[in-house]
């Protein structure tokens, strides 16, 4: 395959560079650095920095001339979505409108988008399907869905198969853990710096914690998958990438806390306004459609997680 990954210098990004490139498939990537990082770019992959709202996207794909395109760049941070909602809106969609535009431009058959959980807002029923209402909560969570329907609009009837994955929260080896970051992400950095984690309200509010290495899995499969992905307005080409379980935010510190052996108490400090309470995904659709279903237990993922920060960070 010949696959241009934006924001492929990310946490998400990187993780599907280094998996394709080691398959031996040519990887392009189009990343403006911005919360990526050149070190995370495998050696193999061809390379532009670009902002994805620079009027040279269109070019810089087309002579990368890629099969599919996998589109992760964003801004993905939900208090800078708050305190900047134009430029949040600017890049997740009007970007999002400018990668699909590029792509069939390039000839590209097939656009995978990162949309996100955020999209659902406070769950109205759990697990959500991907037909659940949608309410998000932040300017983040606008856009992300917006996007969904920019690349749906440009790509109808185009002959570019499209498809929007619905991330639920992903983790793993490379997640920042600066600034918002990932909540797994977070501890493992505070107990490889030997600081007590710190759990926002009881600990007892859910998340649908998915490895990172699944995720990458679920893209591969779309990528490979022979059937088309996109069906029409609202959902019909939307995708929860998911566990469908909900796993407590304090069951996750703990089974951290015990593959570091840092014996640290949490902290606990209270919720933050707009927390969800409880969330899941149902992730059947993915099955059903292009036969991928997360493997990696959440247990074996900490563990890795763990052990990647433990050597980053000590
Ligand atoms: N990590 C999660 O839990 C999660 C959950 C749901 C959805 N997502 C989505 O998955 C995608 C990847 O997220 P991630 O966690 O790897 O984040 P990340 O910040 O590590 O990766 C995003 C990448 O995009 C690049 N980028 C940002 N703005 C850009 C721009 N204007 N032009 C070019 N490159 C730009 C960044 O430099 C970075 O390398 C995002 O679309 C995010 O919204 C992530």
């Amino acid at each position: 395959m010949r696959v241009l990954i934006t924001g492929g210098a990310g946490f998400i990004g990187s993780s599907l560079v280094h998996s394709l490139a080691a398959a031996r498939h040519d990887v392009g990537v189009i990343d403006d650095l911005s919360t990526g990082k050149l070190e995370n770019l495998h050696p193999a992959a061809w390379f532009r920095r670009l902002d994805i709202l620079d009027p040279a996207l269109t070019e810089a794909i087309a002579e990368f001339a890629p099969e599919s395109v996998v589109h992760l760049a964003a801004q993905a941070d939900v208090q800078s979505s708050i305190a900047d909602p134009d430029r949040d809106r600017a890049v997740n969609v009007d970007g999002t409108r400018a990668v699909a535009l590029a792509a069939v431009a390039a000839g590209a058959t097939r656009v995978i988008s990162a949309s996100s959980a955020a999209v659902y807002g406070e769950p109205a029923e759990l697990p959500l399907r991907e037909t659940s209402p949608k309410a998000p909560a932040n300017p983040y969570g606008i856009s992300k869905l917006a996007a969904e329907t920019a690349i749906a609009e440009v790509l109808a009837g185009t002959g570019t198969d499209h498809a929007s994955f619905r991330f639920s929260n992903v983790y793993g080896p490379r997640q920042d853990w600066r600034g918002e970051g990932g909540v797994v992400a977070i501890f493992a950095a505070a107990l490889a710096a030997g600081e007590r984690p710190r759990i926002y309200g009881s600990g007892r509010q859910t998340r649908d914690f998915i490895y990172v290495g699944d995720i990458v899995a679920a893209i591969v499969g779309a990528l490979d998958s022979t059937h088309p992905l996109a069906g029409p307005l609202p959902d019909g080409s939307s995708y929860n990438i998911s566990t469908g379980v909900q796993r407590q935010v304090e069951e996750v510190a703990g089974i951290l806390r015990a593959a570091s052996r840092v014996m640290k108490e949490f902290e606990h400090v209270p919720a933050r306004a707009g927390d969800i309470e409880r969330s899941a995904l149902d992730p059947s659709k993915a099955r059903d459609s292009f036969g991928w279903t997360a493997r990696q237990p959440l247990e074996d993922g900490l563990a890795i997680t763990w052990r990647w920060f433990e050597h980053a960070l000590r």
